[in-house]
């Protein structure tokens, strides 16, 4: 009850358009108990897919702590789709053979610090066409509560079946959002704290009314592959959403792709920049057991992840672009900024940043933030190299 009354609270403010700084006082006040920063951890999906069982789940949870995720911030080990058998006669639904006991598999993560996700459909079939939850919500979120899971991923896929049977699209749209209030109700109702994931790639501008519903984090894409072309596409596509995110209801560009091979290190490091400005969920989506160092810096950089997960929840914005040059910032809880110069394009450019155009009169110290080291003290630009499809990632204050 307690914690509706707060989402109903912050989603009132998001969704009447309050400004953001006046939600933001008051979030200091009241923060959110699930999810007050965007949620980190690990997914199966893009690197597994449907070649994930439980000892490789295990072997996951058991290299976010040798690797220093976790002790880095990373906590959610979350099981995509394809873990689900099928309902026993009282409707109950059954691990598959992949996963032979949920419930010790979730002593066993929790017993590393760490918590449990796991996924399921609005629809009778899950997108890989397992079972999935219509006419079980409340069932399947008794039964997550009591297999101790702490975060659900909730796939519209098959629900699409069920809305085409609306007479218009209004009412396909009110179809959608009751059948994601319907499990976030059956989620309170377990008294357990679950973090609720909306997936349903941006459609209808989920970012609108995702907190209405009782989300936590909302796609607001398609899904991510390993290229720079989706990375980007999506990660620059997330210009105009800053509003919409707030402590306890994020925007969600969907999982990392970092250390799956596709990419280069500098377009790895936009990938991190950019979700970090974007203050993404950070859900590693690679095989934790076999990261080079690079891989493990990329995705434990302290200065980074402190952008991404800074309390005040403020979702950078694109400021400046010119051509495939691109300037993003987001203010940070000790009144200094977060900047991204961002270049788009396969060759190394010459950018500078204004620092008058970003509010700072004067003297500015800024850190460069990949490279660990304070920059000189400036007054009006920094002038600098960024190299092909890569990113300068600054932290400025007066
Ligand atoms: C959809 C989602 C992905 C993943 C798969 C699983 O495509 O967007 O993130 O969960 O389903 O089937």
């Amino acid at each position: 009850m307690r914690i509706q009354s707060y989402r109903l609270f912050f989603a009132t403010f998001a969704l009447c358009g309050a400004t953001l700084l006046a939600s933001q006082t008051s979030l200091q006040i009241q923060a959110p108990k699930i999810a007050p920063t965007p949620p980190m951890g690990w997914n199966s999906w893009n690197h597994f897919a449907r070649k994930i069982d439980d000892a490789t789940v295990r072997a996951q949870a058991d290299a976010m702590v040798s690797s220093g995720m976790r002790d880095a911030g990373y906590v959610y080990i979350n099981i995509d789709d394809t873990w689900e058998g099928t309902r026993d006669a009282q409707g109950v639904i059954q691990t598959n053979e992949k996963f032979p006991n949920m419930k010790a598999l979730a002593d066993y993560v929790h017993g590393k610090g760490l918590k449990l996700g796991i996924y399921s459909s609005p629809g009778a079939k899950t997108c890989a066409g397992f079972e999935g939850s219509l006419n079980h919500e409340e069932q399947d979120a008794q039964t997550y509560a009591a297999w101790g899971i702490d975060y659900l991923k909730y796939d519209l896929c098959s629900f699409r079946d069920v809305m085409k049977t609306a007479p218009t699209p209004a009412a396909a749209h009110l179809m959608m959002t009751d059948a994601y209030t319907k499990m976030h109700n059956a989620l309170l109702k377990t008294g357990r704290p679950i973090v609720y994931s909306l997936c349903q790639y941006g459609e209808d501008a989920v970012w609108r009314w995702g907190a209405q519903v009782g989300g936590n984090l909302w796609r607001t894409t398609d899904d991510i592959s390993d290229r720079y072309a989706s990375m980007s596409n999506i990660g620059f596509g997330q210009a105009g959403l800053s509003k919409f995110a707030l402590p306890g209801h994020w925007n969600d560009p969907d999982m990392l792709e970092v250390g799956n091979g596709g990419m280069k290190p500098d377009e790895y490091r936009t990938h991190m920049s950019l979700w970090a400005l974007l203050a993404a969920p950070l859900l590693a989506g690679n095989d934790l057991t076999k990261m080079t160092p690079e891989t493990i810096a990329l995705l434990t950089n302290k200065e980074v992840i402190a952008i991404d997960q800074d309390p005040l929840g403020n979702q950078a914005d694109r400021i400046w672009a010119e051509g495939p040059l691109e300037i993003w910032a987001r203010t940070l809880a000790d009144g200094s900024k977060a900047i991204g110069m961002f270049n788009r394009n396969g060759a190394p450019v010459d950018m500078h940043v204004d620092f008058p155009t970003l509010g700072f009169t004067g003297r500015v110290h800024a850190r460069d933030v990949w490279a660990g080291k304070d920059l000189p003290v400036m007054e009006v630009t920094y002038a600098t190299t960024i190299p092909g499809h890569g990113v300068v990632l600054l932290r400025v204050s007066k």
